[in-house]
């Protein structure tokens, strides 16, 4: 028997960045992120006699997945069986192109159709955080809000909501960043002066930019979009040690890009725990977007994605 889990990674124009628990993995700023399709990870799972993980083909150490596949047992009471997964991503993994996101949500989605439980959305999605915060929004397609302190994450706006809307990420590297979300968030919490400005400017930035999306405002949404990141940036700039992930052909991005709303464009941009850059902008414009890009940032790959579905999962007799 077979339990299957597929998801696409949740891309945060607000963004998540701190615990409000670390014990309990809620945040301490809440995030509205974008759940894209075209972009998955698809896990499948068989009882077996002790746990195993295999990503794209690599055994994984156990340390990052033992304690949620422990509270995943326990959650959907199977606790004495060992479980064998296996994963892959159609995207770089690790690379800041929220792999974890898609992949500890398909892996929650996966064994709990082993389990053979039925287990509503909801609950899926307070399971999949204790693997990943970002993973808690996957659950979802479309867009989804996280709230700080909250142990699930909400839907938003469907994934028809906004057809024009896309996404275009822009990989700088392709190869596993250095430092964790994880720990580089931490680290933020501890030593960046930023940190507690940044939580504190973070509902209003919330509630903002979610009120820019039910009215599918660009010209608001925008530059909700970059306050985000560069405030979260600027937490981890100012952390010691300080967590440097852009590239130099990031910054060459954010530069064009705003040379190309100069010129007529409506195209933001959202970073992550790396070096690539993420832009949203309307679908007509996606085209011309990555031509202009392309000649003026050379050695970097574009891929194009739109708002998708949420976790799907099956059993398999
Ligand atoms: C920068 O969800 O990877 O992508 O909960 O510790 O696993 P953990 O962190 P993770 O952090 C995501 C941080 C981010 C912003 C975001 O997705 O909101």
């Amino acid at each position: 028997m077979k339990g299957h889990g597929v998801a696409g990674p949740s891309l945060a124009l607000v963004k998540y960045w701190g615990k409000r628990s670390a014990e309990d993995n809620t945040p301490a700023t809440g995030s509205l992120a974008v759940t894209l399709g075209t972009l998955e990870s698809r896990t499948e799972v068989t009882w077996d006699d002790r746990d195993s993980v295999v990503v794209n083909g690599s055994p994984q150490p156990l340390e990052r997945f033992a304690g949620f596949l422990g509270s995943l047992k326990a959650g959907l009471g199977v606790v004495d069986r060992g479980i064998a997964v296996t994963s892959v991503n159609n995207f770089p993994t690790a690379a800041g192109l929220a792999s974890s996101s898609s992949g500890f949500a398909a892996l929650a989605g996966a064994v709990a159709a082993l389990a053979g439980v039925p287990v509503a959305p909801e609950r899926l999605s307070a399971l999949a955080r204790l693997g990943s915060g970002s993973a808690t929004r996957s659950v979802f397609g479309g867009f989804t809000v996280f709230d700080a302190g909250a142990t699930q994450a909400v839907p938003e706006q469907d994934e028809g909501f906004w057809p024009g809307f896309r996404v275009v990420l822009a990989i700088v590297r392709e190869e596993a960043k250095a430092t964790s979300s994880r720990v580089a968030m931490e680290t933020s919490r501890r030593t960046s002066p930023y940190y507690g400005p940044w939580v504190d400017t973070s509902p209003a930035l919330l509630s903002s930019a979610r009120e820019a999306l039910a009215h599918r405002d660009w010209a608001r949404l925008g530059p909700l979009v970059r306050q985000s990141y560069l405030r979260m940036f600027a937490t981890m700039f100012t952390a010691e040690p300080p967590l440097l992930y852009w590239k130099p052909e990031s910054l060459a991005l954010i530069q064009a890009l705003e040379a190309l709303r100069a010129e007529g464009f409506t195209a933001w941009e959202t970073m992550d725990a790396g070096p690539q850059v993420k832009i949203f902008c309307p679908e007509d414009q996606a085209g011309a977007l990555v031509a202009e890009l392309s000649r003026r940032v050379p050695e970097v790959r574009f891929l194009t994605a739109a708002p998708g579905p949420g976790l799907r999962t099956w059993r398999e007799p």
